[in-house]
């Protein structure tokens, strides 16, 4: 509502200009105008929330915490922000992660538009998600799940920001390639034939592609994550049979989580293994994965679901 008079935009609560709700995120654009953007933010407990820079980008960005507290990654300390707490930047020059310790509301202001931009990037993301999942025959949140999962190992490790960041990207969209495999692959009920399989073995590759025609720097950034997730540590993954330090750090970490995933999960066409067994056919099949990546999982074995 705008009184005319004064030129006051009042909204009351649960109002906004635009709103975009999605799982573990909510979205209110509560106003804008020459270019500034006031935005609430509601973030679920255990979900991720970053700044990134990017080429060009000159705005002044800030947070105000309202309720509940942000856990805030930031060169190897770690800073918790509760209600009252504030931060800014002009412009953003690192890569900030912050992981939300309780579910916590935040104003978040920007003196350049994103809304649109951030809420279609968004919407785009999860799209894509729900896409893969369903074509590939997992229930719903395998993507959540990898991603939750990844953060909790990289954060175990002491991985920087910017690699936080870009593993929060590419672990969620690790399959996104799994799109361009056609369906008659991707749901056979029996053994791939060699040419389907070398298909199949591709769509590290065509996700990486896929990202890089998002022209988005956050996600071009995760196009390597995503294309080496099926790489191992002893040389025997694909699609270009690296080993060791060859394969990045995140890489190795969705490498891991995705095994263990799999492992745990119930499949249409099987039950997932409870989590003691998984953990002993990860530590049975050890060559395959970097040993600090499998060391971060048994350090995190007790608040794995499972
Ligand atoms: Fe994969």
């Amino acid at each position: 509502m705008r009184d005319s008079d004064s030129g006051i935009a009042w909204l009351r609560s649960g109002e906004a200009l635009e709103q975009v709700a999605l799982k573990g995120l909510e979205l209110r654009l509560l106003a804008s105008g020459d270019g500034t953007e006031l935005i609430y933010h509601k973030l679920a407990q255990g979900s991720h929330w970053g700044l990134s820079p990017a080429a060009g980008w000159t705005a002044l960005e800030g947070l105000f915490i309202v309720s509940g507290s942000l856990r805030w990654a930031h060169g190897g300390e770690k800073r918790v922000l509760t209600a009252g707490d504030f931060l800014s930047a002009t412009p953003v020059l690192k890569e900030a992660v912050f992981v939300a310790e309780t579910d916590v509301e935040f104003l978040y202001c920007s003196s350049q538009p994103v809304f649109h931009h951030y809420s279609n990037q968004i919407r785009g993301l999860m799209g894509l998600a729900v896409d893969i999942e369903q074509k590939d025959g997992y229930t719903s949140d395998h993507c959540h799940r990898i991603m939750k999962l990844s953060m909790m190992l990289g954060e175990t490790m002491g991985l920087s920001s910017t690699d936080l960041a870009y593993l929060n990207f590419g672990a969620f969209l690790h399959d996104v390639g799994k799109i361009k495999v056609p369906d008659s692959i991707l749901g056979k009920p029996g053994k791939l034939t060699d040419e389907e399989w070398s298909v199949m073995r591709r769509h590290p590759t065509f996700g990486r592609e896929i990202l890089q025609e998002t022209g988005l720097p956050s996600l071009l950034s995760a196009g390597p994550i995503v294309e080496q997730h099926h790489e191992r540590f002893d040389g025997s993954g694909y699609p270009h049979g690296l080993s060791g330090a060859d394969i990045s750090i995140p890489s190795a970490i969705v490498a891991v989580v995705d095994s263990y995933d799999a492992l745990t999960t119930n499949r249409v066409y099987r039950p997932g293994i409870p989590k003691a067994e998984a953990l002993d056919e990860i530590d049975r099949s050890r060559r395959q994965y970097h040993p600090d990546v499998v060391e971060a999982l048994f350090l995190n074995a007790d608040r794995l679901d499972g």
